[in-house]
């Protein structure tokens, strides 16, 4: 679709089309985007929708496209939420509500291939769910289960997807109140979380430590952001220290064990990250086949993660 009010003719957009939207439908999928520009872009969440938006042109310009699209597609939204993008992640603002009942919970469930997820709006600036990893959870999914180790876990979405494929998973991040969610995404799905680890600390330390007590792992999820403080103010700068992580990583991978590396940093592409992986397989003396899933349907090429699995052969 191209929306007649669309103001810069020469600006890609990517309105989701009407038959994508229902092969989300069959696939059992409500959180996906149904819109991306260069300045602005809308995830759906379950009823709800979330206008990403760096300035208030763009902002104006995607909510008319909007009423087009809902036209189009029969689609109706309860709610939409909007939040501006900032220059500098230290400006970070959580979601407000643009349109639809103000007293209605914030806190809400939506759903990815089946699997159950909960969405806070109220939650800060993510509301909980990453949707540009589709892909690689429903690789998960399909992996056979094994031991999991989710490092930088947020709200625990590919240790739960590991639970469901038969996995024992253990979940590192920081945040505990991150880890809790996770844990109510584990008992959505109707698994027991006591089943499964959960360590509120920081991966840089944690790895050696399971490391030294010899735990090894068949499928390793490497997802760092783009800068954060550890324990004791610790800067984490991932184009810096992503090879320093994945050698500690590939130091509990077990032979033939899967690793995904993820990152958001516009600045590493996926030849970035294949680089990263050739050093630190020097250093280990491991070595693995590359790989990385389709492009997504409702993400334009360049937008979303860039991700690369290190299927190890050794
Ligand atoms: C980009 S999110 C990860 C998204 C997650 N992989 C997913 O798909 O849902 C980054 C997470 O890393 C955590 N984090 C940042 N620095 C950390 C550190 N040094 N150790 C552990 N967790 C950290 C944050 O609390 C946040 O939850």
């Amino acid at each position: 679709m191209q929306p007649s009010s669309r103001a810069n003719p020469n600006a890609p957009q990517l309105w989701l089309p009407a038959e994508q939207l229902a092969r989300f439908a069959a696939a059992d999928t409500d959180a996906h985007r149904l819109f991306t520009s260069p300045q602005a872009w809308i995830e759906r969440f379950g009823d709800d929708l979330l206008l990403s938006y760096k300035d208030d042109f763009s902002r104006a310009d995607a909510l008319s496209g909007l009423a087009e699209w809902e036209q189009l597609t029969g689609f109706r939204h309860r709610r939409l939420f909007g939040k501006f993008i900032p220059m500098h992640n230290e400006e970070r603002v959580a979601p407000v509500l643009i349109e639809g009942d103000g007293t209605a919970p914030l806190a809400t469930i939506v759903r990815d291939s089946g699997t159950q997820f909960g969405v806070d709006f109220s939650a800060g600036y993510s509301a909980g769910l990453f949707i540009d990893q589709r892909a690689n959870r429903a690789l998960v999914r399909q992996s056979g289960g094994g031991r999991v180790l989710n490092t930088f876990a947020y709200t625990c979405s590919f240790s739960v997807v590991g639970a469901l494929a038969g996995g024992e998973t253990v979940s590192i991040d920081l945040s505990r109140k991150s880890l809790d969610r996770g844990r109510a995404n584990f008992a959505l799905n109707a698994l027991d979380p006591a089943g499964h680890r959960f360590i509120a600390d920081d991966v840089v330390e944690v790895l050696p430590r399971l490391a030294r007590r010899g735990e090894r792992f068949d499928l390793i999820v490497l997802d760092p952001p783009t800068f954060s403080r550890g324990n004791q103010g610790r800067r984490f700068q991932v184009e810096r220290d992503f090879e320093a992580l994945l050698v500690s990583a590939l130091e509990l991978a077990a032979p033939r064990a899967r690793i995904l590396l993820s990152t958001n940093c516009t600045r590493l592409s996926g030849r970035a990250l294949e680089g990263i992986a050739r050093f630190a397989f020097k250093a280990t003396r491991r070595s693995a086949d590359f790989h990385t899933e389709p492009p997504l349907p409702d993400f334009p090429r360049e937008t979303g993660a860039q991700t690369l699995w290190l299927f190890l052969r050794n």
